[in-house]
């Protein structure tokens, strides 16, 4: 049995109530004399790039934005994100310049990638995979304004290849953000369905970091050397603190946008699922999803939402004791019951959450057909890298009945 493991996270965390105010006194302490902010136009439109701005201003740091992000983002947007850094800083230091990812999971995804390629030259092509940056890069800076995806912990950005048409992860050490800004002041103004799908991206992470096999189940090569090692101690403290906070306040973000102890409660979930997941891995839901959202162009959220109870069907027999534990997290009344029901009732409540927050029924609410199921179930085996982690073996046929199940 092995006993170690390993567990990276962003290098400075700073959590809480308008703390994106310090943005500009916070990069001051690391060097950093310029920003280049990886930005959308909802975000400005909604005012929360002011409030970055305003504290870089302050902070005497001078500030370029580019507000060409986008949903679910592509290489394209990676190379314009480039192009505009290298237009708006072409004499300044690498060690001055700071990439600020102000966003959601996408935007900071593009600041990680952009980052890479300005330090580091070539294009977004290069680095997908495992370990393809080669060294550190200019400062990162996430600043999220979902409470979702955790990128803002992760060494992990998901871009999608506009040449194989499919979103591929680019996954390396030297991605981990320099420091987080995590304001929930800044997820006030996020619309109620970014706020339900990024929310059981959160849940679903947390979910399938808890269910995954023991770090000491997998066959590793002792350098440990692989993006999703299995699950730890660590991780799963995470995990479950996530689940808590999101059955008991994710409702409320959506119905009460500005309730901000929900949505202070939601952004720490969300940090806390990322910690969890990046440091253990992710499984079945993450590995279907990107043909799920490849056919249907929804987002990873949704898709995960309408993947995970299905996903959870089939794991339950091989995670029983887990399905149960998360029973009682999600606020289920499990004493005196075996755990089988309790670990049934958790799934239930997986589902009504789903369902309260008005996440559609199933996959054929989105444009998915019986008739795509084989050939998705088919390519989804591609993905070794998550399904070497899932606790019940998953092969085409496997993914073959979740599909279904998730119908
Ligand atoms: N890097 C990682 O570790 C990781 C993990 C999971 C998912 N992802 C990726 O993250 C992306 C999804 O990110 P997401 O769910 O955070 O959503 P998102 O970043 O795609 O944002 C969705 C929409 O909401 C808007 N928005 C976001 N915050 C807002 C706010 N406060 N006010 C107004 N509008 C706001 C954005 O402008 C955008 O139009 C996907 O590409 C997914 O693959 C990355
Ligand atoms: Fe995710």
């Amino acid at each position: 049995m092995r006993t170690y493991w390993k567990f990276s996270a962003a290098e400075q965390i700073l959590f809480g109530q308008n703390t994106a105010r310090q943005l500009g006194d916070e990069l001051k302490l690391l060097g950093v004399c310029s920003a280049f902010i990886v930005t959308d136009s909802n975000l400005v439109k909604a005012g929360v790039v002011d409030v970055v701005r305003a504290s870089l201003s302050a902070a005497q740091i001078a500030v370029s934005i580019f507000e060409g992000g986008a949903p679910e983002p592509s290489t394209d947007i990676v190379s314009n994100a480039v192009e505009a850094a290298r237009r708006d800083w072409p004499n300044v230091a690498p060690d001055s310049l700071a990439i600020i990812g102000v966003g959601g999971g996408s935007n900071i995804d593009v600041a990680k990638v952009t980052a890479a390629v300005l330090t580091h030259g070539g294009t977004p092509f290069d680095y997908f995979g495992e370990d393809r940056v080669p060294g550190r890069t200019m400062t990162i800076v996430a600043v999220p304004t979902t409470a979702g995806t955790g990128s803002e912990t992760t060494s992990v950005a998901v871009i999608e290849d506009v040449n194989k048409k499919m979103k591929l992860a680019v996954s390396s050490n030297y991605l981990l953000p320099r420091l987080a800004i995590v304001d929930p002041m800044l997820t006030l103004s996020c619309p109620a369905k970014v706020t339900a799908e990024s929310g059981m991206d959160a849940l679903t992470h947390a979910v399938e970091a808890y269910t995954i096999v023991e770090h000491f189940a997998l066959p590793i090569p002792p350098d440990l050397r692989v993006a999703f090692p299995g699950k730890n101690p660590l991780s799963d403290t995470h995990a479950a603190k996530a689940i808590q906070l999101i059955g008991a306040n994710l409702r409320a973000a959506v119905y009460q946008p500005h309730n901000v102890p929900a949505r202070e409660a939601m952004s720490l979930a969300a940090l806390m699922a990322g910690m969890a997941f990046a440091n253990s891995g992710l499984a079945a839901v993450h590995a279907l999803q990107y043909p799920v959202g490849a056919l249907t162009h929804t987002s990873h959220g949704l898709g995960n939402a309408l993947l995970l109870p299905a996903v959870c069907d089939y794991l339950l027999p091989a995670q029983t004791r887990e399905f149960a534990e998360i029973a009682a997290w999600l606020g289920e009344k499990t004493d005196g019951i075996s755990d089988r029901d309790a670990a049934m009732w958790g799934i239930e409540a997986i589902r009504q959450l789903k369902a309260d927050i008005g996440i559609p029924n199933g996959l054929r609410d989105i444009g998915v057909s019986e008739s795509d199921i084989p050939a998705m179930a088919q390519s989804t085996v591609r993905y070794q890298r998550l399904i070497r982690c899932s606790p019940r073996p998953l092969n085409a046929e496997a993914f073959e009945w979740i599909l279904r199940k998730a119908m």
